[in-house]
C-alpha cells in the first residue's frame, strides 16, 4: 500500500514489531489523556487563509541557534531506536543531514555520540539526561561536543520516569543485544530485568531527582554549547528558564509519556511564547503529524517544531527511506500549507493566519478552558 501521510507508518510498526517494542514506543502515560490531546487538540485551530498573492516561490529555511537549516521540522530525540531498525539512530542521522534539517540524539540512543557523527555531516543536538553521578555527565558532555554536537537540549520533566502501563506489563527491557551506548563504558549501559518497566528501574537508580535551576547554571560551567531546556509547559517556567541562561525552550510534554492531564503542548505554546517575550527562541513537540500542525505551532510563536514517533515509526517500517520520506511528507504539506494560506516565507506566518476556540468569546463555565 502506498504511503500517504506520516500517521500511516504507525500501523505498519505495530505489525513489524515485537509487542514489547512497539508498546513502548507508542505508550503514553497512565489514562494516555495528554497523548490524545496533543493530537485532539490541534484540531481547535483553524486557518484564516489570505488569497490573491503571489505563491509562486516559497522559502521554508530557518535558522535554530545560528544554523541554518532547510525547514522548521527537526528530529526529537528518541531512545533506542535500534529496536525499531537495526540502523536505528545511524539512518535517522543520515536522512535528518539530507533532509538539511536537525537531529537530537538522546542520551539514551543504542548509537553513541561518536559513532552517529561518523555517519557524516549534519547540524545534530545531543539531549541529555542528568544522571546522580555528575563525572558521568561532565564526561558525557565533553564527548558530544567533541563528536560535533551544536547544542544540548536538556531534558528537564524527567526526575522520575511516568507510568506507563503497558511497560509495566510488558517488564519492558531492552533486547539483550542493545546497550544504552553512550554508558557503555561507564558500566551504565545495561537495562536489568525488573519486575516493573526495566527502564523505570534504571531511571530510579540512575537519574538524579533533585535536578534544580542552580543546576542548568552548573551545566553551563561544564560546556560552551548552547542549553536548550525541553519540556516547559508555564509562563513561570519559561521565565526561569530565560533567567537560567537557557538559549531556547521547547515547550514539550515528552510526548505525553510523563505527566498526564498536562495540556497538549499547541495548547500551553502562546502562554510559553509571550513569557519568553522574543528574548530566546521557542520550539514545540507533541503530536505533529501534519504541515498543517507546522504552520499552526508557527502562527502560534514557535520558531521550530520537532516530531518523535513518525521518526521511530518510519524507520521500523522501512529504516533511513521511512524517515526520508516522513520529513518529505511534512516538508510538502508544509509547503502546501504556506501556499494556500498566501504566505511566502516563514516570517510571513502571523497569529492573524489562524483562529482557535479560545479566540472566540464563551459562555462561563465551571473550569477554565484549556
Ligand atoms: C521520547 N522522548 C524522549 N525525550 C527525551 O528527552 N529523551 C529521550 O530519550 C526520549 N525518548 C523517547 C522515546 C520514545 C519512544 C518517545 C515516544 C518519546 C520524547 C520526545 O523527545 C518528544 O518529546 C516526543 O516524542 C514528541 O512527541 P511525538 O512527536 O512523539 O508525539
Amino acid at each position: 500500500m502506498e504511503i500517504t501521510n506520516v500517521s500511516e507508518y504507525e500501523a505498519i510498526a505495530k505489525q513489524k514489531l515485537p509487542k514489547m517494542a512497539f508498546d513502548y514506543y507508542a505508550s503514553g502515560a497512565e489514562d494516555q489523556w495528554s497523548l490524545a490531546e496533543n493530537r485532539n487538540a490541534f484540531s481547535r485551530i483553524l486557518f484564516r487563509p489570505r488569497i490573491l498573492i503571489d505563491v509562486s516561490k516559497i522559502d521554508m529555511a530557518t535558522t535554530v541557534l545560528g544554523f541554518k537549516i532547510s525547514m522548521p521540522i527537526m528530529i526529537a530525540p528518541t531512545a533506542f531506536q535500534k529496536m525499531a531498525h537495526p540502523e536505528g539512530e545511524y539512518a535517522t542521522a543520515r536522512a535528518a543531514s539530507a533532509a538539511g534539517t536537525i537531529m537530537t540524539l538522546s542520551s539514551w540512543a543504542t548509537s553513541s555520540v561518536e559513532e552517529v557523527a561518523s555517519t557524516g555531516p549534519g547540524i545534530r543536538f545531543f539531549q541529555l539526561y542528568v544522571y546522580k553521578d555528575r563525572h558521568v555527565v561532565a564526561q558525557l558532555v565533553r564527548r558530544a561536543e567533541r563528536a560535533g554536537f551544536k547544542a544540548i537540549a536538556l531534558t528537564v520533566d524527567t526526575p522520575r520516569l511516568g507510568r506507563r502501563e503497558a511497560d509495566i506489563k510488558n517488564r519492558f527491557t531492552l533486547p539483550p543485544f542493545l546497550t544504552l551506548k553512550n554508558f557503555e563504558g561507564l558500566d551504565l549501559g545495561k537495562m536489568d530485568k525488573a519486575n516493573d518497566s526495566g527502564l523505570a528501574s534504571y531511571v530510579a537508580g540512575q537519574i538524579d531527582r533533585s535536578l534544580s535551576w542552580k543546576d542548568v547554571k552548573w551545566l553551563q560551567t561544564i560546556t560552551q554549547l548552547p542549553i536548550l531546556v525541553k519540556g516547559v509547559l508555564t509562563a513561570e517556567d519559561a521565565r526561569l528558564a530565560v533567567q537560567a541562561g537557557a538559549a531556547g525552550i521547547i515547550v514539550s510534554n515528552h510526548g505525553a509519556r510523563q505527566l498526564d492531564y498536562v495540556p497538549a503542548t499547541i495548547m500551553a505554546l502562546e502562554e510559553v511564547v509571550k513569557a519568553a517575550q522574543g528574548r530566546v527562541p521557542v520550539f514545540l513537540d507533541g503530536g505533529v503529524r501534519r504541515g498543517t500542525d507546522v504552520f499552526k505551532a508557527l502562527a502560534l510563536g514557535a520558531s521550530g517544531i520537532f516530531i518523535g514517533r513518525p521518526v521511530l515509526y518510519s524507520l521500523a517500517a522501512e529504516g533511513e527511506a521511512g524517515v526520508r520520506k516522513v520529513l518529505q511528507m511534512l516538508r510538502e504539506e508544509f509547503e502546501l500549507t504556506m501556499a494556500l494560506s498566501g504566505c511566502r516565507s516563514l516570517k510571513e506566518i502571523t497569529r492573524d493566519h489562524i483562529v482557535t476556540d479560545w479566540d472566540i468569546p464563551q459562555p462561563p463555565r465551571p473550569f477554565p478552558r484549556l
